[in-house]
């Protein structure tokens, strides 16, 4: 079983996705062992812990400076012993100790169809203001490995949604959420623990895996 630890900040819709996934077995081979916030009140640690998975929040607040956070982050992910993490909704930057001790095993969930939109600056409602102000008639979701840069990693999976006449920023997020990242980041998540994901340099193919 893949022991998985997923990181969160908010409101944890695409955290509930992964822990339905798992109930409904869409999701194989993955235990669910830890969620991690970095702020103290917030939905998504209560979803986890609705699901009986043990939820902790390290927040930077507590902390005299960022590399105090940073550091007391990682320790507390490493007492998880993850084989994978998956930032869901995660809105805060990854240290860069965590990126490489972790190096092709933390997959992010990102509101756009990269590289549109994405980078320093584009995360939760901004990208889908971004994407109403530019005009675009197709957006959508991507899930990518993390690397030292923002949003720049190999692509895992992406799914496109339309825009919509009349849309506003709140209705295209939903709409976002609803079409392609509950899909695709269980999906991802799937495939990694099924082994059926092959990295070789920025791209992920997707291997069939004869049981
Ligand atoms: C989602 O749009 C997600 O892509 C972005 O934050 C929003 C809220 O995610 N990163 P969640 O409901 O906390 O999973």
């Amino acid at each position: 079983m893949l022991r998985v630890v997923v990181l969160v900040s908010g409101g944890g819709t695409n955290l509930q996705a992964i822990i339905d996934g798992v109930k409904k077995k869409t999701i194989t081979n993955v235990e669910l062992v830890g969620v991690l916030s970095n702020n103290k009140t917030v939905k998504s640690l209560e979803r986890a812990q609705n699901a009986g998975i043990p939820a902790v929040s390290v927040s930077p607040k507590d902390f005299e400076d960022r590399a105090a956070f940073q550091k007391a982050f990682l320790e507390k992910v490493d007492e998880f012993s993850p084989d994978l993490i998956v930032l869901a909704g995660f809105l805060v930057s990854v240290p860069q100790d965590m990126v490489h001790k972790y190096s092709n095993r933390i997959i992010n969930i990102h509101p756009s169809l990269i590289p549109s939109f994405c980078g320093v600056g584009y995360y939760g409602l901004k990208v889908h203001e971004r994407v109403l102000e530019r005009g675009v008639k197709v957006t959508g979701a991507t899930v990518h490995f993390v690397t030292e840069g923002m949003d720049e990693g190999p692509i895992i999976a992406q799914k496109p949604v339309a825009v919509e006449e009349g849309d506003t920023p709140e209705v295209l997020q939903r709409r976002v959420m609803e079409q392609a990242e509950w899909i695709i980041l269980p999906q991802a998540i799937d495939d990694f623990a099924n082994g059926r994901l092959a990295v070789t340099g920025n791209t992920v193919r997707h291997i069939k895996v004869t049981d």
